[in-house]
């Protein structure tokens, strides 16, 4: 057993009627990114092993495995699939995407969005041509080819620009940084097309305050995730202090998911994904999806925990507080419900030493009834209540109605 009530569960039935009624009255709207984007990235698992067939393949899966149906939705090729421009400027795909237009209708018949990459710089992280002096261009030949979501990465910009222009001068550096964003941002608008703009720049000059004036839906907050609990945790610990900036349209982005790529634990892989759940976070899986194992299905498409990422509200988890190494984030959620993750750092806490939960930390009065969303379980949270939790294993529990 991964984690223990050690007081006694209530012994009430659980209903999941108010979740499903909350899902139901989700208005529709058209402002791009409502809710965090869901779907898949090629570059976690493939990286510049991506092509044309393993988009296709993605996407295939993406219906099959019922990840769609749990509400992920973009299919975004990462770099590595760009070959030089012609003699008019138009970039060319490699030989591992003959047909660009055609592998967007063949998503889009599934269902389904694409997303592209490229950065303002010269070149991109991986060296393939970008889109410095070519914005216009670039934006509009997404646009016909159907794509709804860039990625664009600040990479070579950093060595082409910023410290071309302005070498002794930070400040002049952000701006033009800034200014490369902007200059995107109105080229994707310029199209009509509703596009996706997620920023790639790891988080420099604050880039929470100025993305969304510009046109970001999302913003990656720091440098890359790897597929390790330490780096999970560290850039995890990296979000406190920035929810106020997240909302509707707009989201702080701590990368990519890890969920079934590496050595990740089975608990691993739960913490992370609940954990972006808490943050608001986008939801794009980077793993092997033909080859997905059960317990990896099982929790990229626990569709509690999507609820809680994708509720409707938009606030942003924090942290509460932490004792040791175990933390008590929360989260609020539409029709005043809440969400409470107990999260366990270090070692496994045995009943010899449990955590105490302390529920008045949380705004709580009194014992609360709620839902475990990795068990399904009614659960009752009791103040001061011991918890025996596993080496970096979660109790994730969504309050109804606390009191
Ligand atoms: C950067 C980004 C990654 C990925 C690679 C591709 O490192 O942060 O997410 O897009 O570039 O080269």
């Amino acid at each position: 057993m991964r984690f223990k009530v050690l007081l006694p569960v209530a012994a009430l039935a659980f209903t999941c009627l108010t979740t499903v009624a909350l899902r139901a009255q989700a208005a529709p709207s058209k402002t791009l990114a409502e809710t965090p984007p869901m779907g898949w990235n090629s570059w976690n698992y493939f990286a510049e092993r991506v092509d044309d067939k393993g988009i296709r393949a993605a996407a295939d899966q993406m219906v099959a495995t019922g990840m769609k149906d749990a509400g992920y939705v973009y299919v975004n090729i990462d770099d590595t699939w760009e070959a030089e421009r012609d003699a008019n400027g138009v970039l060319r795909t490699n030989s591992k995407f003959p047909d660009m237009k055609a592998l967007a209708d063949y998503v889009h018949s599934k269902g389904l969005k694409i997303g592209i990459y490229s950065g303002p710089g010269t070149k991109t992280c991986g060296g393939y041509a970008a889109s410095l002096g070519h914005e216009e261009q670039d934006a509009k030949m997404y646009a016909e080819w159907g794509i709804d979501y860039l990625k664009y990465d600040l990479c070579s910009f950093h060595r082409d620009v910023m410290e071309k222009q302005a070498p002794t001068d930070k400040a002049a550096q952000m701006k033009l940084m800034v200014a490369a964003y902007e200059k995107m941002g109105k080229a994707l608008k310029a199209t009509g097309r509703p596009i996706v703009f997620s920023l790639c720049q790891y988080g420099w000059d604050s880039v929470w305050e100025w993305a969304p004036a510009l046109g970001g839906n999302l913003w990656r907050t720091t440098g890359d995730i790897d597929p390790t609990w330490d780096r999970m945790y560290t850039i995890l610990s990296q979000q406190e202090g920035l929810e106020s900036y997240a909302g509707p349209g707009h989201w702080n982005d701590p990368d990519m998911l890890e969920v079934g790529n590496g050595k990740l634990t089975t608990a691993e892989n739960r913490t992370h994904f609940s954990m972006w759940a808490m943050l608001a976070a986008p939801l794009l899986a980077g793993n092997d999806l033909p080859n997905m194992k059960p317990d990896v299905k099982a929790i990229l498409t626990n569709r509690d925990v999507i609820a809680i990422d994708q509720d409707r509200l938009g606030k942003q988890g924090r942290r509460v507080y932490s004792d040791g190494e175990v933390d008590v984030w929360e989260r609020n959620l539409a029709g005043g419900a809440v969400a409470i993750a107990v999260l366990n750092a270090g070692s496994d806490r045995y009943v010899t030493h449990p955590f105490h939960l302390d529920l008045a930390k949380l705004g709580l009065h009194g014992a609360q009834t709620g839902k475990d969303l990795w068990t399904g379980k009614t659960v009752e949270l009791t103040e001061n209540m011991p918890l025996e939790l596993a080496s970096h294993d979660i109790l994730l529990v969504r309050v109804e109605s606390p009191k």
